[in-house]
């Protein structure tokens, strides 16, 4: 058999059984084409995209201006490492400053990796500005969090899936609840030691957890009474998921540190980075950090045209306008569901809660079928169900997915 022959998606999943890792557990279904908010499988069945490769893809799939970009960037010159300079990267870096507002940006490739980042230039410049002992450095972080899958990450991690087997873990962070300030002042009061407080605005896979209107107002000004950088992981809320570029521009806060991935690139391209102003990243110094992908010429491309597309298309106006619509319809029709219990959210983030236990399959069975209705998402955590389009999406098109969506869980009325 060739490669690249054509397979049924019984024999692509079969394949990726046989010879992948089972370190995931997908929905069945085998795409082979994007374009906007569709999808196809290989059968050539068409789905409506209602998780977006977890927020990467916000501009839509296949964008044709970032496919642009990155095909015309791949042909002229793809990666030099940063051994050398290249003539896109520092376009890119003025670009994107200035687009969020911060003097210097550090490129790396996946979430994770720029989660790590924003721990490493934390602790250092706790040691080198704060002045705290060297190796005393603590970073407080909350209940439930996701950050990514590094062996650090998943140290400050209360998943026992995502933990064990895994350890020795990390030292140096301490846990609070989520959207709790007196527990985080508490953390800040009663240690000397506190470099920063690393937050979700909305914590995404734990549930589309949003907290209290004004907790990360108040989280941000605790932090700079104690002199503790706030570190935004706006991976998955960043680039106009929730109705604002950012989810911390609700409250209209800035953070010290700032954390993007995922839709960075619009889904095309492995981007992302941390952002700060120059008293804090200029403690990074050569040979501190760095990847050999991170700063690539295609990923500078991409980004700038992913982010360009963001302002022009008013990604953040529709995700604002389509939350809200989308919200009311649900929330009409759980008033008198005996399957679904919520709906919450922000913007074009949003989740319902499935009414049976965190162990059912519940949510699963009505993800498969939803599916076989034409829509594609995936429960989070047990009973729960994340609804995150890309933002590219019409009126016209959300509304035929929340017809498909009450149809669905009508199947499931108890
Ligand atoms: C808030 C947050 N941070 C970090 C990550 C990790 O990103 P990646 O999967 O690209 O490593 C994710 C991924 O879902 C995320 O939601």
């Amino acid at each position: 058999m060739a490669v690249l022959e054509n397979l049924t998606s019984q024999e692509a999943i079969d394949l990726e059984n046989k010879y992948g890792a089972h370190n995931y557990h997908p929905l069945p279904v085998v795409l082979s084409k994007g374009e906007g908010v569709y999808v196809w499988d290989v059968e050539g069945k068409k789905y409506y995209d209602f998780l977006s490769a977890y927020s990467a893809v916000n501009q839509g799939h296949c964008h044709p201006k970032i496919v642009d970009a990155m095909v015309n960037q791949a042909r002229r010159l793809s990666l030099t490492s940063r051994a050398f300079y290249n003539d896109v990267l520092g376009k890119y870096e003025q670009f994107a400053t200035n687009y969020f507002g911060y003097d210097k940006l550090l490129p790396m490739n996946t979430g994770a990796e720029a989660v790590e980042t924003a721990l490493k230039l934390c602790r250092k410049w706790a040691y080198e500005v704060k002045g705290i002992n060297e190796n005393e450095a603590e970073i407080i972080v909350c209940e439930n969090n996701f950050h990514g899958r590094t062996t650090t990450i998943i140290s400050f991690s209360n998943d026992p899936i995502a933990r064990k087997n895994f350890g020795p873990y990390t030292a140096g962070f301490i846990k609070i609840e989520y959207d709790n300030l007196k527990a985080l002042e508490e953390a800040l009061s009663s240690n000397k030691n506190v470099a920063g407080f690393l937050v979700e605005p909305i914590q995404g896979e734990a549930g589309v957890y949003v907290p209290s209107e004004g907790y990360l107002t108040k989280a941000r000004a605790l932090c700079e009474k104690y002199n503790v950088l706030f570190i935004a992981d706006e991976v998955q809320t960043g680039i106009a998921r929730t109705g604002r570029l950012l989810a911390i521009d609700h409250e209209e806060i800035k953070a010290d540190i700032l954390i993007l991935g995922k839709a960075l690139s619009g889904g095309a391209y492995p981007v992302s980075a941390v952002l700060a102003n120059d008293n804090i990243m200029n403690v990074i110094k050569p040979g501190n950090h760095g990847s050999t992908f991170g700063g690539n010429p295609i990923a500078a491309a991409v980004a700038i045209a992913a982010l360009e597309v963001v302002k022009e298309e008013e990604l953040a106006k529709n995700a604002s306008e389509l939350g809200e619509l989308f919200r009311s319809e649900i929330s009409k029709f759980v008033e008198t569901s005996s399957i679904v219990n919520a709906v919450r959210g922000k913007g074009l983030l949003n989740a319902i809660l499935i009414n049976d236990t965190e162990e059912s399959d519940t949510a699963w069975n009505i993800c498969l079928a939803l599916r076989d209705n034409g829509l594609l998402a995936k429960p989070t955590h047990g009973n729960i169900i994340r609804f995150a389009p890309p933002l590219v999406m019409s009126k016209e098109q959300l509304l035929d997915c929340v017809s498909i969506i009450i149809k669905t869980l009508k199947q499931f009325e108890k």
